[in-house]
Order: structure tokens, then sequence, then C-alpha cells
């Protein structure tokens, strides 16, 4: 039996830009997705796509417990957390040797697989190495960590990568000379962002701008601009949703001091507030519960 772990992430700048080449900057942060692998006759207990494909592709056959303190469906990157854990898992139960970055890579394949086609490394990427990270179209970096105060709302809207990608990719299709200009000054938030790590009011005025953008492109929701708004109203320094978006979370970047505000703001919106900051830790090896 082999336990592993492996972190959630926000975006903090790009997402959708990513997926056509752009770059983007993403965080892991706490909490935690925690998988326990036993060998088996049959494969069993497996009740997602990424997770048979994980077993598919390690061509081995177990049972599978997972615990997630991640909501799932929120943009908090819980199918790519679970599909790192549980390739680690597998790969140490089996004994297969895998290195993390082939396990990266492999659990890349899955989340390209199930998405259709449509994904970028990066979910994959920040939840096995942990801290924060530029993914460039031909590099992943890791940058300086950074213990940014954020506020993450969870609308508690489910959304459906798959579909918001399809939406942004038909958008794309039918209007280049409208959604081409919003994913280049997307990767303009994020370049600018590059350069503004140490100062926060600067990056709050980026993710507002990101954010705009986002909504421009089709995958904002009523609600999550609901939240954003209080954030700022409440202090954060900027807000913006993360990830897929049409539903799931937003970010607030705040001042230390006024995380429980922007916490209180958030839930009197009826959503749920999460503090959290960076996971400098990717997947790693649990003791066996
Ligand atoms: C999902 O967390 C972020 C997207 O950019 C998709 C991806 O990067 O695979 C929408």
């Amino acid at each position: 039996m082999a336990t592993w772990s492996a972190p959630g992430k926000v975006f903090l700048f790009g997402e959708h830009a990513v997926v056509f080449g752009k770059p983007g900057v993403a965080m892991a942060i706490r909490p935690r997705v925690y998988v326990t692998v036993r060998r088996a006759k049959r494969t069993t207990d497996v009740k997602s796509p990424y997770l048979e494909e994980c077993f598919c592709q390690m061509g081995v056959h177990g049972t599978l417990y997972v615990r997630s303190l991640l909501p799932s469906a929120s943009g908090l990157g819980s199918s790519a957390a679970v599909t790192v854990a549980t390739l680690c898992a597998i790969n140490d139960e089996f004994g297969l040797g895998h290195t993390r970055e082939e396990v990266s890579q492999l659990a890349f394949e899955i989340e390209k697989k199930v998405q259709k086609g449509r994904a970028s490394p990066t979910d994959t990427y920040v939840s096995s190495f942990g801290g924060l990270v530029l993914i460039d179209p031909t590099t992943k970096r890791r940058l300086p960590p950074q213990n940014f105060p954020l506020v993450i709302g969870n609308t508690g809207i489910s959304h459906n990568t798959s579909h918001m990608l399809e939406m942004v990719a038909a958008f794309r299709k039918a209007s280049p000379e409208i959604a081409l200009p919003l994913l280049d000054a997307i990767e303009g938030t994020t370049r600018k962002a590059l350069h503004s790590l140490n100062n926060p009011k600067d990056l709050g005025n980026l993710m507002d701008v990101n954010h705009a953008l986002l909504e421009a492109l089709g995958v904002g929701h009523p609600v999550l601009s609901k939240l954003v708004l209080s954030a700022r109203a409440a202090g954060a320094f900027g807000a913006k949703l993360t990830g897929a978006g049409g539903g799931g979370c937003m970010v607030a970047l705040c001042p230390s001091r006024l995380r429980s505000r922007v916490a209180g703001a958030i839930k009197a919106c009826d959503a749920s507030p999460l503090i959290t900051t960076i996971d400098t830790e990717g997947a790693r090896k649990e003791k066996n519960v």
C-alpha cells in the first residue's frame, strides 16, 4: 500500500491563454489531495476517467482510496492533483521507477486525453513540483517562492473545464479579430506580472485587468464578478477568477492584515472563503493510513 499527496493550484495569470501557447503563472496552494493505492487483481473504486487512465497508462491493477480537501470542478486543480498523487502512488506501490518529470508528463497527457486534447501542462506540473511556476510554450520554470497572502472564494457553482475550453476555442475560431487581441493582452498581464512579483499593488492591478480580459473572453460568471468586486471593496490589492471560469473559484491578493476581512466579504456573498498561501512542496509520500 502506498499513500501520496499533491497540492492544488491557483492560476495567478494566464489561464486559457496558456492553452494557445501563451505564458501563465500559477502557484501550488494548500489544501492537498491524498491518494492510497493498493495492488489488486482487478482495478476497483476508480470513479473518474482521470483515474481510470492512470491505471491504464501504468499497466497495473489496484484499488484506490482518495481523500480530497480540495473542492472538485472549482478551478483549484483537483483533477490534476488527484492524477499526480495517483500516478506517484502507483509508481511507488509497484516499484515502477518513473522520475517525477515522467510522472508529471504522463499526468499532463492523461489530462489532455480526458479534456479532448485541450490542456496546458500547468496544473499537472504545479501539482507535481509545488511552488510558483512560470509556464511558457517552451519551458516550465519555478520562480522564487512568494508568500502571497491569498483568499480564495468558491462560488460553489461547478464548471466543466472541457466545456469552458471548447467555448473559448469556438470564440477564437468564430471571431479571431476579437479573441486574438484578448489572448495577446492576457499575455501582456502575465509578462508584466513577472516584473511586479515584489510589488503587490501592481500585481493586484494586473490581476484586475486579467479578470476583465477573461470576462471578455466569455468565461466569467455573475457570481464570480460579485465575489471579485466584494474582495476588492474589502481591501484586496486585486482579484480575478482562477482556472477555467464559468463558476468555480476566484482569488484575491490581500494585504496580510486584511485577509480575514476579505474572507468575511466573500462569506457575506454566500460563497466559501479559503485563506491560503503557497505550498512549496509538490507531490510527496505520506505515511500509510
Ligand atoms: C484550468 O485550470 C486552466 C485552463 O487554462 C486549462 C489548462 O491550462 O489546462 C483553462
